[in-house]
């Protein structure tokens, strides 16, 4: 039999990772009708006249986004309050108009997030943000989480990140009946876009913060699953951001 070489192994994993897109091709559930409640109109696009003002938005922008690195080294101290302030910013409801900071499958929002806080004064364990009140609340997970300070050991999965020094890690996960039951085999795909949308804003609250972080895939999910008390088949973890 012939040796298994490197590259062998990597075309294995590559058709896996085809093979898994591929079911997801809106081949076998049908496309869903378009019955979003709240679609606002079309807003009318920006007079020549709003032209320097949208000038000056962008650099900005432009500015904001130079500033975006991942980093994985200690940054500034956090806190409870900055971190929900974060959040809410990048994925809470804006209470005044009842706008969304990002977009979402059908406005289904099947997409949560939970705050692990292994390092920060004052704060429990687990929470779980409520995108509304734009709040954290509780979990009653939290009181069985174990030691706060070995969490980041536990879930981390990548050499990059020092789980010792990690402050907190906010983790994503996906409500796939939720989003099931509109968009059938499509509904994975979806969801990894929405929490991409999510993390990217929340990335950027974070940088507007002073406060460095870093997208994390490599994180354990069955570590997750057990220690947010997560046992309905259809909730999946997805994606994480770290805070050093
Ligand atoms: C989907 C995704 C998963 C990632 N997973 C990890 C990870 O597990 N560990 C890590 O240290 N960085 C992770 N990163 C961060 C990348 O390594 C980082 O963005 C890249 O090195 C480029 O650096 P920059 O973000 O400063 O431009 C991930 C990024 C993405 C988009």
């Amino acid at each position: 039999m012939e040796k298994t070489t490197e590259d062998d192994l990597a075309r294995y994993y590559i058709q896996g990772a085809l093979d898994f897109h591929s079911l997801s091709g809106y081949g076998n559930f049908p496309e869903p009708p378009f019955n979003i409640g709240g679609v606002p109109s079309v807003d009318l696009l920006r007079s020549v006249g709003d032209q320097a003002a949208a000038e000056a938005e962008y650099r900005a922008l432009r500015a904001l986004l130079s500033e975006r690195r991942t980093r994985r080294r200690r940054g500034r101290r956090v806190s409870l309050p900055l971190l929900t302030s974060c959040l809410a910013v990048a994925a809470g409801r804006n209470e005044e108009d009842g706008s969304w900071p990002y977009p979402s499958a059908g406005n289904l929002r099947a997409v949560k997030v939970f705050l692990v806080a292994v390092d920060v004064p004052e704060a429990e364990a687990i929470y779980l943000f409520d995108p509304i009140r734009a709040e954290f609340d509780l979990c009653d997970s939290a009181s069985k989480a174990g030691e706060q300070a070995a969490l980041g050991k536990r879930l981390l999965r990548t050499s990059a990140l020092d789980p010792h020094t990690v402050q907190a890690l906010f983790l994503m996960v996906a409500d796939l009946a939720k989003a099931g039951l509109r968009y059938g085999e499509r509904s994975y795909r979806y969801a990894l876009l929405e929490a991409g949308h999510m993390a990217q804003n929340l990335s950027l609250a974070l940088s507007v913060a002073g406060v460095p972080c870093c997208p994390v895939g490599g994180i354990d999910d069955q570590e997750v699953m057990d220690l947010l008390e997560i046992d309905e088949s259809a909730r999946i973890f997805l994606y994480g951001v770290a805070v050093p």
